[in-house]
């Protein structure tokens, strides 16, 4: 029991720390996500214009960074928590999370932003 304690209570802490990448719940909270799925919608939705990103050959875009390793980052665009509800409200409508973001609205569905949520959480080393 006490160790459960200190799971749930570093659990807390983790989600009190806006520097702390929440891995441990990935799998659970993207748990109806599809990460090939999420790679072909990837694909489809032009993301790879403004990112390079591994798992797609071409094109390699430049403006939004090098998608490899984003599934590890503590941050979001170097402001955000990188946590799976974030993650997924992020690529689905960044600019409602920070007003000034370069990258823009992009049209998913929640279910499509999940799946793509789960794809970059496969891109967990550089
Ligand atoms: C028109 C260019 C553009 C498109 C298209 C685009 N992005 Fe972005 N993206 C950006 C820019 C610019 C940033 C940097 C935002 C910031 O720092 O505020 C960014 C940031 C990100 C980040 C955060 C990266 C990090 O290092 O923390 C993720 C994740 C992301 N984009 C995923 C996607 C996905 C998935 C798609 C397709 C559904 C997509 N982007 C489409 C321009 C784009």
């Amino acid at each position: 029991m006490r160790t459960i304690g200190a799971l749930l209570l570093a659990g807390g802490l983790c989600a009190a720390a806006t520097a702390c990448a929440d891995k441990a719940n990935a799998p659970r909270a993207l748990a109806q996500a599809d990460d090939g799925q999420g790679l072909a919608l990837i694909e489809r939705h032009g993301c790879a214009a403004c990112h390079a990103i591994p798992g797609v050959r071409w094109p390699k875009g430049r403006t939004g960074g090098d998608l490899a390793g984003v599934g590890a980052r503590p941050m979001i665009a170097g402001r955000l928590p990188n946590q799976p509800a974030v993650m997924t409200a992020f690529v689905r409508d960044a600019p409602a999370l920070l007003p000034d973001t370069g990258m823009p609205p992009m049209p998913l569905t929640d279910a499509e932003a999940r799946d793509v949520a789960a794809y970059l959480y496969t891109l967990d080393d550089e």
